[in-house]
């Protein structure tokens, strides 16, 4: 009976507590990769996401382990993406597993995302080990941690490991307990094929690598297998475990967790959730949990000045290649020509594309302003979900217009409740929870439209609260808001790549605030531009950037040409991120700059 000497587990943790470092050590400890090769974090390999200190794409490592009892066990280490925009890969992810190490920071204590994954991994019906990190360091406070994890989480965590992730101290006890805690795999390797999907990704001589924890059966190259959720079917050319890399084997069954290849050409085709089966004896039922992609936050992306549009498109396909979650489709703007709409899972997520145009791709990209999705009543009674502001119907023709609610789970230690609930307050926040998790401990429950959270709310969460509070939110509903289109027009001119939708009694200030923003950040131009705020026909706020006196250069002296060189230069060089909508030019940061509240 082969199940029983086989561990699923992943490692659940708020940001910052020692989840990748954890994993190395493992890897370190009972891996096949030497200590001496890991330089670098293995688990984490993408450079954006290493920059930002974030996990976003799911790895798998197939460890060995000789336990105290003399047997020899394989544990499958399943990683979680850091971050709340994929919270629906990390379910599927924890899907794949038996248990979880729950590990938190014995010198933070409990923190908002250590709930909510904490949360997660209780859904799927997992047992959880939780350890206490950071054990080297004086500050920690073992006791005072495990406290809160019993009060707050309610598990039982009087035995827990005392481990430190960066020394070594504590992590043989932690495999021991891991061993005897998170129980063996179940499943009928002679049943038929279910598996799960928990990550894939694009290889360009593979296909799609599909990553899958086979639930019962097993599969073999040369099998054809079919996805249930899109009901396409394919030839398996190639199994095998990640040790990590990938490492063919003859087969994998139930109970195991591999990879699977079946030229499949896009990872849209291979969506996390979805359920593998056999062709010609397929399972009778998916398994349950299935989601498709959902974008939660929309904006355009247009070729610079002097991009061209093909390049773009050409970078769009290849990212969601690799990328089931990211949606783009033409559109057209008025002010910004020919581009792209694309729909993201968040802002992490949008930040993450944008920045990989930029530096994989070469590219030189504007991107208009994020935007949730609203839900439009027409009078008639039909609805329609509008992406861009742009395309909100006329005003007489709507009967109402909803905006997405997310539930926000706030953590903060007691000291800085005032100040969340004033920011809460002004992003339109409806308080719905409060409780003292410990004696200095608050956790707060509140509604929150979407797009107050979307924008810089995290940054003025953490400033406010020198980075003591912690977030999590997910979408709950649709609601009916007092909404309106603000329009913002240069010389005149509606710049369609502005235009947002806001609330209506926020419009005015709003729109004043975005007029003085741009009249700092638009340069002068040889003629005046006026710079105006519209609701409707109704103009509600001007300013007005004022017209060079004379040109640039006249103002160099005589004949210093390379002073005249350089300053053309300079123009030059700040031209290059410049936009130019009718007679009037933009500069890039103006469309990341109107957003932001102060
Ligand atoms: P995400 O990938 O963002 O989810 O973070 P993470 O939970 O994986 O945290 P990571 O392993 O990157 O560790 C965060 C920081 O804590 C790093 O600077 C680590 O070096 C440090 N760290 C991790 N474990 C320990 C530990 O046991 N002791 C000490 N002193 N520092 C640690």
């Amino acid at each position: 009976d082969y199940l029983k000497n086989i561990r699923n587990f992943s490692i659940i943790a708020h940001i910052d507590h020692g989840k990748s470092t954890l994993a190395d050590r493992l890897i370190e400890k009972t891996g096949l990769v030497q200590s001496r090769d890991m330089k670098e974090q293995y688990l984490d390999n993408m450079d954006i996401e290493r920059e930002r200190g974030i996990t976003i794409k799911l790895q798998t490592t197939r460890l060995h382990y000789k336990a105290g009892d003399g047997e020899e066990y394989i544990l499958n280490l399943i990683d979680t993406p850091g971050h709340v925009d994929f919270n629906y890969e990390v379910s599927r992810s924890l899907a794949a597993c038996d248990g979880a190490v729950l590990v938190v920071d014995a010198t933070q204590g409990v923190e908002a995302q250590t709930l909510g994954n904490v949360y997660l991994a209780l859904d799927e019906d997992l047992e959880i080990l939780p350890v206490l990190n950071k054990m080297d360091l004086d500050s920690a406070r073992p006791d005072e941690a495990k406290e809160e994890i019993e009060d707050i989480i309610g598990i039982d965590a009087e035995d827990a490991p005392l481990i430190s992730a960066k020394t070594g101290m504590g992590i043989d006890d932690m495999l021991e307990k891991l061993v005897q805690v998170i129980p063996p795999p179940q499943g009928d390797p002679n049943g038929r094929l279910k598996g799960l999907i928990f990550d894939s990704y694009y290889d360009s001589y593979k296909g799609v690598v599909i990553y899958t924890r086979i639930f019962d059966g097993s599969v073999k190259k040369g099998d054809f297998i079919q996805l249930m959720n899109t009901g396409k079917s394919y030839e398996v050319t190639e199994v095998g475990y990640c040790i990590p890399g990938m490492v063919p084997s003859k087969e994998l069954k139930a109970g195991e967790v591999g990879y699977v290849c079946a030229s499949i050409k896009r990872v849209a085709d291979a969506r996390v959730g979805d359920t593998i089966t056999h062709t010609d004896k397929p399972t009778d039922k998916p398994l349950k949990g299935y989601k498709k992609a959902q974008s939660m936050v929309y904006c355009g992306v247009y070729p610079a000045e002097g991009e061209k549009y093909e390049n773009i498109k050409d970078a769009l396909e290849k990212l969601q290649v690799n990328d089931a979650a990211f949606q783009f489709e033409p559109e057209n703007s008025a002010a910004l020509g020919f581009g792209y709409r694309c729909g993201f899972l968040g802002l992490l997520h949008m930040d993450v594309i944008v920045e990989r145009l930029e530096r994989e791709f070469g590219l030189d990209v504007i991107t208009t302003l994020p935007s949730v999705i609203y839900k439009v009543i027409m009078a008639d009674g039909t609805e329609r979900m509008i992406q861009n502001p742009t395309n909100l119907p006329d005003p007489a023709e709507i009967s109402r217009i909803e905006e997405p609610i997310v539930k926000a789970e706030i953590m903060t230690p007691k000291d800085y409740v005032g100040s969340i609930m004033t920011l809460c307050q002004s992003r339109r926040g409806n308080m719905t929870h409060m409780e003292y998790l410990t004696e200095t401990r608050v956790l707060l429950t509140y509604d929150i439209p979407l797009n107050e959270v979307i924008y810089d709310f995290f940054d003025a969460l953490k400033s406010r609260t020198r980075g003591y509070a912690s977030l999590d939110y997910e979408f709950q509903e649709y609601r009916p808001a007092k909404l309106v289109k603000l329009d913002i027009l240069l010389n005149k001119e509606v710049i369609d790549a502005f235009s947002s939708i806001v609330p209506e009694e926020e419009a005015y200030a709003k729109g004043r605030n975005i007029c003085a923003k741009l009249k700092k950040i638009i340069p002068m131009h040889q003629f005046e531009v006026p710079i105006q705020a519209a609701v409707g026909r109704k103009i509600i706020a001007r300013e007005t950037v004022r017209a060079y006196r004379k040109d640039v250069i006249a103002k160099c002296y005589g004949g210093d040409i390379s002073r005249k060189k350089k300053l053309l230069e300079k123009q030059k060089e700040g031209k290059k991120r410049m936009r130019q909508f009718g007679t009037v030019e933009v500069p890039q940061e103006a469309f990341t700059e109107v957003l932001k509240f102060d």
